[in-house]
C-alpha cells in the first residue's frame, strides 16, 4: 500500500470511530447528566445523596431509591409532585418547586429520580 494510501485508510477509520462515539452520546439522554447536578442541589439535603432518605428528629425524610415502584409515583406524578406536593398528599417540609425549577428541569430530576434502586 502506497503511503497516501495508508493515510486515507487511517484517517477514514478514525472519522468512523468519531461518529461512533458521537452516535453513542447523542443516544445518551438529557437526564442523565444534568439530573445528578440538580438532584444535589435541590435534593439531596434532604433526600440523601444516592437517595437514601434520612430522619432528623421527629422529621423522616423518605428514601427515594425504588419510589417509582410505588403507586401514584410515575414520571408524570413525580413532576406533578415537585409542582404541588399537596395535591400527592405530601407535608412540608417537602415543598413546590415550581419557582425554584424550570418544568424541563423537573422532568430530567423526575425522570432521574424515577430510575433510581
Ligand atoms: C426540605 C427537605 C426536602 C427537600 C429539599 C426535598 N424533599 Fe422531597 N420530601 C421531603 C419530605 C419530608 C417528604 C415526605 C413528605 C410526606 O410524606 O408528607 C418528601 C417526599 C418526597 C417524595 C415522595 C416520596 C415517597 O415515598 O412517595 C418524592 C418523590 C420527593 N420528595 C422528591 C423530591 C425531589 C425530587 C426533590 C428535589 C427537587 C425533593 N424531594 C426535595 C423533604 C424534602
Amino acid at each position: 500500500m502506497q503511503d497516501r494510501d495508508l493515510l486515507e485508510a487511517e484517517t477514514r477509520e478514525v472519522g468512523h470511530r468519531v461518529r461512533e462515539q458521537l452516535a453513542r452520546q447523542d443516544s445518551t439522554p438529557v437526564a442523565t447528566r444534568a439530573a445528578p447536578v440538580l438532584y444535589e442541589k435541590w435534593c439531596s439535603n434532604c433526600h440523601g445523596r444516592n437517595g437514601e432518605g434520612a430522619q432528623q428528629g421527629q422529621v423522616h425524610f423518605p428514601r427515594l431509591t425504588g419510589v417509582g415502584a410505588k403507586p401514584q409515583r410515575n414520571v408524570d406524578d413525580i413532576v406533578g409532585l415537585l409542582k404541588n406536593p399537596e395535591a400527592y398528599g405530601l407535608q412540608p417540609p417537602m415543598r413546590s418547586f415550581s419557582e425554584k425549577l424550570t418544568e424541563p428541569q423537573m422532568r430530567e430530576i423526575a425522570e432521574w429520580v424515577h430510575r433510581l434502586r
